[in-house]
């Protein structure tokens, strides 16, 4: 049985109440990039980063895994071969949805990192500026999650893997954001078979092999259920 690669974006946790980024209303309409997603913007004003993504964390912490988080942990339960997720989403709800080995190419609201010494520590659900590491007591805490200009997490595992993909599929993701945004280009070098499930066609619709479109809760189980019934 081949390799499935799945890449999920905002758009899946969508219908769980967390708003997506670029969607009308979405997160970048509201609050600045440059201010509170770079490493700049936190160097700048640390407390207004730490307020976003403390935000972030007490919603996230609220929402429930939906429909399609769990038809994805399905399939990795019941599909002979191996299905790896890789996220590009902070929060947990792949793993509160029942999914495992789930990749965080973005990091994740559930960790702290300490900007000093990289050592990483569960965060606390309210993150405050000078907040000290537990190992080398540097006041350099921050968040664990990837902010543009930085090198997104374990990219040389998720290449190998989509060097092994037989079919690669991305649900829920704009297209916007590299180097997420050409993992398709990577998995049909492989030769998978390429599908993209979002609301509407992303910037890259075009390169898929197929497009399904629609809310992911209506979308994902139903494509699921035809996989696993295709064996
Ligand atoms: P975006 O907000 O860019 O895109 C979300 C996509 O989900 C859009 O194409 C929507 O059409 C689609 N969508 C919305 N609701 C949906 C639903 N119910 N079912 C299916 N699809 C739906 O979010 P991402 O592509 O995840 O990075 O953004 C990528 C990265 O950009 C994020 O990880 C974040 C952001 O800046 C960093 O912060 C580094």
């Amino acid at each position: 049985m081949g390799k499935i690669v799945i890449l999920t974006g905002a758009g899946i946790s969508a219908e769980s109440g967390l708003g997506t980024f670029r969607d009308e209303g979405g997160l970048w309409a509201q609050h600045r990039v440059e201010d509170v997603a770079t490493p700049e913007g936190f160097s700048r004003n640390p407390a207004l980063v730490h307020d976003f993504y403390n935000a972030r964390r007490v919603q996230a912490a609220k929402a429930k895994p939906n429909a399609a988080h769990e038809a994805l942990a399905r399939l990795q339960k019941n599909y002979p071969g191996e299905v790896v997720i890789v996220t590009q989403n902070v929060d947990s709800l792949h793993e509160a949805g029942g999914a495992s080995n789930v990749i965080h190419m973005h990091g994740t609201l559930a960790g702290a990192l300490c900007a000093a010494c990289d050592h990483r520590w569960p965060a606390p659900p309210q993150m405050a500026v000078g907040e000290t590491c537990p190992a080398c007591a540097a006041p350099t805490a921050r968040p664990d999650v990837v902010w543009f200009g930085e090198m997104p997490y374990q990219m040389d595992v998720i290449y190998d893997h989509l060097a092994e993909a037989t079919l690669f599929a991305a649900i829920g993701t704009s297209g916007q954001v590299y180097p997420a945004a050409a993992f398709v280009y990577e998995a049909m070098q492989s030769g998978a078979h390429t599908v993209e499930l979002n609301l509407e066609p992303s910037t890259g619709a075009a390169s898929f092999d197929e497009v399904i479109l629609g809310p992911a809760t209506e979308t994902v189980p139903r494509w699921i259920e035809g996989l696993l019934n295709r064996r």
